[in-house]
């Protein structure tokens, strides 16, 4: 059975097989035209790649259901290999890429490879509020045998909350990206906000990309990029590929979709301490999260 080993690199906790291959990955060659799709894990990464493929490919479904979201936008810095499980090299897989490629990472700002920034490429980054994005993950761990055993979901929130879990703090994340947009050009975007009014952020994300459709291609985009069409779509769930590693029977990766779960896990208690911990965490940012709509 593959198990996730976890190292680190600069201090952000890396699988053993993204630490093998990261000083490639540091010296990777950005291209001008480069968009790049940044999240913290589960922070809707894959509904944003959804969309802007969908606006790529002017409304196209059939092109957009050309291959699995992992095949169309390389995930930069992931990696594994194992005899059960199959391979895949992000990097790779961007290299071979003719332009324009939507690269997807999940790096926190400090680690994300100079080439991005000496090229100017325009960057997409999503941020969801921190306790949905925390059940989120909870749920990815104990379906995904590519990443290390969440232990009980106390234990799991405790891992959050002091940044040991893959990818690192998501409130050094969200922040340290939230400094970046003033000098990048990057559109910081809320997964809150794209739960309640899609049209509004597909739109903010048209004029970013410098795109412009009618409103028949638009109402396709809120069509196949809501989250019941993405559900049943076998080249968005992750159904299709690493069928050892991800099991759906535990957590489909379209879990849920929507703004407010974490009131179903979090206890009274832990509310009040995870509370507590964030307003100290987060005292020296103007970012503002919704927890529910
Ligand atoms: P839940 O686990 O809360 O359901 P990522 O793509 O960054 O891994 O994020 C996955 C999260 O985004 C999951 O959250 C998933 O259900 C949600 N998601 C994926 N597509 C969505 C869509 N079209 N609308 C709303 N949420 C979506």
């Amino acid at each position: 059975v593959f198990q996730a080993e976890i190292g680190e690199v600069e201090g952000i906790p890396f699988t053993k097989p993204m630490c093998s291959t990261w000083e490639q990955v540091w010296k990777f060659k950005a291209r001008p035209e480069d968009l790049l799709i940044a999240t913290y894990a589960k922070a809707g990464t894959t509904w944003t790649q959804e969309i802007v493929d969908m606006i790529q490919q002017n409304g196209d479904v059939e092109k957009c259901r050309r291959a699995t979201t992992y095949r169309r936008h390389p995930f930069l810095e992931w990696s594994f290999q194992d005899s059960s499980a199959e391979s895949y090299s992000g990097l790779e897989l961007a290299e071979a890429m003719p332009s324009p490629r939507t690269i997807k990472t999940h790096l926190p700002v400090q680690l994300v490879p100079p080439s991005f920034w000496e090229q100017n490429c325009k960057i997409i980054y999503v941020a969801r509020n921190a306790k949905d994005n925390l059940v989120s993950y909870y749920h990815f761990h104990r379906m995904n045998k590519g990443m290390p055993d969440p232990g009980t979901w106390e234990e799991f929130m405790e891992k959050f909350m002091t940044g040991k879990v893959l990818w690192g703090s998501w409130y050094d994340h969200v922040k340290g990206w939230w400094k970046a947009k003033d000098k990048h050009r990057i559109l910081y975007l809320f997964y809150e906000d794209m739960k309640e009014n899609p049209k509004q952020e597909i739109q903010k994300i048209l004029k970013f990309l410098e795109k412009d459709v009618n409103q028949e291609v638009l109402n396709k985009i809120l069509h196949n990029t809501s989250f019941e069409i993405m559900k049943e779509n076998p080249m968005t769930n992750y159904t299709k590929e690493f069928q050892g590693i991800m099991d759906h029977s535990i957590s489909p990766f379209m879990r849920k979709g929507v703004v407010g779960d974490w009131k179903n896990y979090f206890t009274v208690a832990q509310n009040k301490k995870f509370d507590e911990d964030y307003k100290k965490k987060m005292a020296d940012t103007s970012l503002v999260f919704r927890t529910e709509l």
